[in-house]
Parts: C-alpha cells; structure tokens; sequence
C-alpha cells in the first residue's frame, strides 16, 4: 500500500495544492438511461461503475477524503420502485466492493441520517466502516438519506438535548455536530449534468469550498474527468474573506 501519490497529472505538477477533501454530487444517472432509450435503474447501474472509477482514481490523484452523493433526504418522493433500486444497489455495491475496498487501503464512512433506511443496511454500513477504520490511503465517505438541513437540525438538537447553554452555541461547537464533524472540510464540490444548484448538500461545510460544475452526466465520469476539474481547481485562488 503506497501512501498518498504525488498527482500524476497532466499539466499542473506539485501536490501542495491538490484538494485533500473533494465532493462529489453525482447527478445525471436518469438522463443518461433516457438517451439510450433505457430505464431509468440502466442509468444508476452505470452511475455504479463511475463511482467505481473515481474510488480508483481519487487516490491517485492525491485526495484523502472523497465524498460521494448516493442518495438525498428528498429522493424519498422518487417512485418506490426507484428507491428501492438505488437502495439495491448501493447494498450489492458494498457487499461486492468491499474486500477490494480494504485491500486498496479504503476506510469507509457513512453520512446522513440512516434511522430511516432498512436494519440489514445499516447492519452492512456500519460492519464496513467497522473493517475498513484503520485504513489511512484515503477516505471514502457516502451520502446516505443525508440533507444539510436535515444534519444542521440533528446537530442543533444534539446541543439542546445535552443542555448546552445558548453562549455555548459557537461555529465550532455546531460543526462539531455534524456528520463530518472528523473531516477536512470540502476544497472542491464538483456537480456533473450541467444542474447548478447544491441540492442541501454540505451547506455549512461548502462556506469556502470551490464549485466546480461539468455537463458530463455521471455515468460518463472517468479518471480524466476528476482530473480535469482538480486541474481547474489548482489554478484557482482561494481567498477566505482575505486579501
Ligand atoms: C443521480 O441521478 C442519482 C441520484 C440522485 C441517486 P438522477 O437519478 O438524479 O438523474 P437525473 O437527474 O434524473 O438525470
Ligand atoms: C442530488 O441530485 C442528489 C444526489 C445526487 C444524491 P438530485 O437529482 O436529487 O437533485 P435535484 O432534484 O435535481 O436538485
Ligand atoms: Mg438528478
């Protein structure tokens, strides 16, 4: 197991400023099925193996944490029969990935708020964070049934629950209630499909964070894909209200 790689990147060369935490919403799964005259379950089967190459390619790369999407407190309102695929999925996509996962030194993590998906998921979720928490090549965190509103109310809750007096509500005390509260916060949240918009994804987290946005639908996203972006992101200037 090698440690972070320096980027192999075409183009831009030293890797101080490769992005250690990288987000990706990954948008585009039903429009790529349409295209090809397929159900809608073809295109998140091909959003799966996309999710396969960048688990490959972000470690080579250079990004420690990578943050995956898979599914929103408001995909809820899709039709049953989609939920239920995209959960089918992401159980096959753990239970078939993960001794590859562990042996590419993957440490897995889960955010969201998973009292609402089923026992036997969230027995699987927590028995691959459990094997995979002492790998240190890079973190793979997933979204699941997770909104930033959603985690901002849990974490404030948390604050009341445990009595924490109001001048003790700082910054550091929300954000250290959320769910990435043990993350580098996001360097770069990238949207594929050409939408523009967050969708309550990381909304604190992204106070600084560079957005980067591509047409590309997500099962078309390849290693040169990432690549490009993190490029276009080493050419940025990050500023935090300075000069
Ligand atoms: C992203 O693709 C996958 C998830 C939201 C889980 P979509 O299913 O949103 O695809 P479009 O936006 O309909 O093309
Ligand atoms: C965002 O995509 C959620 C995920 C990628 C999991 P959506 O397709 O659900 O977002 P909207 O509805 O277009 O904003
Ligand atoms: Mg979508």
């Amino acid at each position: 197991m090698t440690a972070n790689a320096a980027p192999q990147a075409a183009g831009v060369s030293g890797g101080a400023g490769v992005p250690r935490h990288v987000a990706i919403i990954m948008d585009g799964n039903g429009r790529w099925a349409k295209k090809r005259f397929l159900p809608r379950v073809a295109g998140h089967r091909a959003g799966v193996e996309a999710v396969r190459r960048a688990v490959k390619a972000a470690p080579r790369i250079g990004i420690e944490v990578l943050t995956l999407y898979a599914f929103s407190s408001e995909n809820w309102k899709r039709p049953a029969d989609e939920v239920s695929d995209l959960m089918g999925l992401l159980k096959h996509y753990l239970q078939s990935e993960i001794d590859e996962l562990h042996e590419n030194g993957i440490r897995l993590k889960f955010i969201g708020d998973h009292s609402r998906l089923s026992a036997e998921l969230v027995k699987l979720l927590q028995k691959s964070a459990e094997r995979t928490a002492g790998n240190t090549r890079m973190t793979l965190v997933l979204a699941l049934n997770y909104g930033s509103q959603d985690e901002l109310a849990r974490a404030v809750r948390g604050l009341i629950a445990d009595g924490t007096p109001a001048e003790q509500v700082t910054e550091e005390a929300i954000a250290a209630r959320l769910d990435t509260a043990d993350l580098p916060l996001p360097d770069l949240i990238i949207r594929t499909s050409g939408e523009q918009r967050l969708s309550n994804f990381l909304l604190w987290q992204a106070a600084y964070a560079e957005l980067a946005f591509t047409d590309e639908l997500w099962p078309d996203f390849n290693e040169a894909s990432l690549q490009r972006l993190v490029d276009e992101y080493l050419r940025r200037e990050r500023r935090y209200g300075g000069l």
